[in-house]
């Protein structure tokens, strides 16, 4: 078996990595970034794919991703995790149904809160010594997910139709639009940006280019949060007006 994720601020590495060495210590775990996931998705029995919960759905460029390698998909065992800050409802669910569509089969799937990513909204922002517990409370699910998937019970979280309903009528049916194309509407302040190049380095979209010493955005942005949460200035913002927290995984493990 083997891990693949795609993870914004490390949340769902994490829970990736962790899951993984849990239930076979000499299993690989790698980013939907690297080439080598191809390679290694065709050569495993089973695929634990983790990625952090936008708006009650898949990041855009997660599910670009299993279209883009539909064959890959065909009669593979898959276990699916949702990192989120608060609720999905079926996060774990509107991946696997994807999946599903191309031969997939999903055996289980498991929900995790996590912190919050959003650095410049304040509606789920907690104390740090919260989300160092909320971290701890997920290492314990993912350990109990892994005895009940070696039992040949796995959970179940986010897949059914009750999970559905929840993401829909909870969230999806006001906010899902928002994941539907790439966004256009990243903000970068040229006042504080000083054209350091890590927020170019560090999209996985390609998105950002640094012109004239200044971060410049395109329409291609997945919403991870990554180049918000980590830009040195604090100059970039995307659905709030300013950066309210920095958060990365490091802080709180
Ligand atoms: C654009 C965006 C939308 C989000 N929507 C939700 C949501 O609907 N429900 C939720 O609980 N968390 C939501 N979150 C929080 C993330 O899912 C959560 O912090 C996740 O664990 C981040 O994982 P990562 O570090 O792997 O990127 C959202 C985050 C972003 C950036
Ligand atoms: S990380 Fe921030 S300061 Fe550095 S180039 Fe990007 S926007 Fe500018
Ligand atoms: S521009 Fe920033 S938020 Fe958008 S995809 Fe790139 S790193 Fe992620």
């Amino acid at each position: 078996m083997i891990g693949i994720y795609f993870s914004g601020t490390g949340n769902s590495k994490y829970a990736a990595e962790l899951f993984c060495k849990e239930l076979d210590k000499e299993s690989g775990t790698y980013s939907i970034e690297n080439e080598e996931a191809i390679t290694a998705i065709k050569d495993a029995d089973l695929v634990v794919i983790a990625y952090p919960v936008q708006f009650s759905t898949v990041p855009k460029i997660m599910r670009d991703y299993v279209t883009d390698h539909s064959e890959l998909w065909k009669n593979k065992k898959v276990f699916v995790i949702a990192t989120m800050g608060l609720f999905s409802g079926d996060g774990a669910g509107m991946l696997g149904r994807l999946l599903q569509s191309y031969g997939a089969k999903v055996i289980g799937g498991l929900h995790l809160k996590m912190p919050d990513s959003i650095a410049d909204e304040k509606a789920l922002k907690r104390p740090i010594e919260k989300n160092k517990e909320l971290v701890k409370q997920a290492q314990q699910k993912i350990k109990e997910s892994v005895k009940r998937l070696k039992a040949g019970d796995p959970t179940q979280e986010g897949i059914g139709v009750l999970y559905r309903m929840a993401g829909f009528f909870g969230q999806r049916a006001y906010f899902g639009h928002n994941t539907r194309r790439y966004s256009s509407k990243l903000k970068i302040d040229t006042d504080k940006c000083v054209g350091c190049g890590s927020c170019e380095k560090l999209c996985p979209m390609k998105n950002i280019t640094i012109k004239d010493q200044k971060a410049v955005s395109g329409d291609r942005c997945t919403m991870c949060y990554r180049c918000i949460n980590k830009c040195p200035k604090q100059a970039i913002t995307l659905l709030g007006k300013r950066v309210v927290e920095q958060c990365g995984i490091e802080k709180y493990i």
